[in-house]
């Protein structure tokens, strides 16, 4: 509407300077470069100068893959079918805000069919949820496995491994099924405490601005929700996980238990969170998720290192079967009205092989 009021206005506005311009018969026109003859670099260096060229090293179409988790997201309260899997929109949104589109990776579609869309992806994400066995964990070892591959071979693929996703590498890396603890932090707000002298570089605080990053360690800008963590010391005593990934902050549960709470791999581009990123800006089913101004940069900043790494990866595979594959093709389901869980899921339950 906004465009139809003012377009006029501007229109009259134009009008005006010319017949004042006319009126006056100023001297003082102003001529394009191509009239004044001037071809020196003082116009070519003007700010008003043409856009520059877009770096050859970066993918600005960066695409993140998601994997969907076992169940619909809402305890059956939206489908029973017992193949049903979802991906919470909020991740999908996560990855959008970063400047990326996304490709769902359904866990139980054939393996045929879910590996080729990883080749069409620049990225992943494991999702939070419940599931710690069978096909679910399977599938994400063998992800994760393919992601580190992908890296070795030259391609800067990231991974985003957030709440049940960071568990499970924890898992996978250690080698030991049974490492996790209990930990008492379901529906709470939390502060990250960063490890002393820690440096920020190369992982997801590396841009978050200073003063953001002093009130990240005193308010509680993150959200929690989880029952299971890792201590610093079991994390630390174990030689894989320690060789793996460096920690960058620390949190402490409703009993002061601390855990675990942000790792970045030494040689990959893998961050783990057991913390959720995603929920401040895009979730609202929970009571304590913090919606403060920092609290949805903190969104944002994550978004958008996700996807300035996925920007690294070069994989351009053929344009119209990232088309085919998009979540695009699906629809989200609402499902915030008891207000609980997730406002918006994507559902699973049909064979889509569009490839
Ligand atoms: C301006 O630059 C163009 C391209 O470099 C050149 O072909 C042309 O001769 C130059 N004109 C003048 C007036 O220097
Ligand atoms: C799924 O099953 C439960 C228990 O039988 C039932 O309460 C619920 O309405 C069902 N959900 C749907 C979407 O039909
Ligand atoms: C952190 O850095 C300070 C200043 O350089 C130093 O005194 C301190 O020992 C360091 N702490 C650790 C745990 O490395
Ligand atoms: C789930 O089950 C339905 C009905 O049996 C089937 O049509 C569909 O292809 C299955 N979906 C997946 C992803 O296996």
């Amino acid at each position: 509407m906004w465009s139809y009021v003012l377009l006029p206005f501007v229109l009259s506005l134009c009008k005006d300077i010319t017949i004042m311009a006319k009126a006056t018969d100023s001297p003082a026109a102003i001529f394009l470069p191509s009239q004044t003859g001037a071809n020196d670099s003082r116009v070519f260096d003007s700010p008003i100068s043409v856009c520059s060229a877009p770096d050859p090293n970066l993918n600005y179409k960066p695409v993140i893959g998601i994997l969907s988790h076992p169940g619909d997201g809402a305890s059956g309260r939206l489908n029973n079918a017992t193949n049903a899997s979802y991906i919470a929109a909020s991740y999908v949104k996560l990855a959008e805000a970063g400047g990326a589109r996304v490709i769902p990776l359904i866990y139980n579609e054939p393996e045929e069919f879910l590996f080729q869309k990883l080749d069409l992806v620049n990225g992943v994400i494991f999702t939070g949820g419940w599931a710690k066995q069978g096909l679910y964990y399977d599938i994400v070892k063998k992800i994760f496995n393919k992601a580190l591959e992908r890296n070795d071979a030259g391609e800067h693929f990231p991974v985003y491994a957030i709440c049940l996703g960071f568990e499970l590498l924890t898992m996978i890396i250690s080698q030991n099924t049974d490492i996790l603890e209990k930990v008492d932090a379901k529906n709470s707000a939390s502060s990250l405490q960063f490890v002393e002298n820690v440096s920020t570089e190369g992982t997801v605080f590396q841009r978050f601005p200073p003063e953001l990053l002093k009130k990240l360690s005193t308010d509680c800008l993150v959200m929690q929700n989880h029952q299971f963590g890792i201590s610093p010391d079991s994390f630390e005593g174990n030689i894989a996980l320690s060789r793996f990934f460096k920690i960058v902050t620390t949190c402490t549960d409703d009993n002061s238990k601390a855990y675990v709470s942000t790792v970045q791999s030494k040689k990959y581009p893998v961050t783990g969170f057991q913390w959720h990123p995603e929920k401040n800006a895009f979730e609202w089913g929970l009571s304590r998720i913090p919606h403060s101004e920092d609290a949805i940069q903190v969104t944002q900043l994550a978004a958008n290192h996700l996807v300035s790494e996925a920007r690294k990866s070069l994989n351009r595979p053929s344009p119209k079967e990232v088309l085919s594959n998009l979540i695009y093709n699906y629809k989200p389901t609402y499902c915030g009205y008891e207000g609980r869980g997730y406002d918006e899921v994507y559902i699973f339950t049909q064979q889509r092989s569009l490839l």
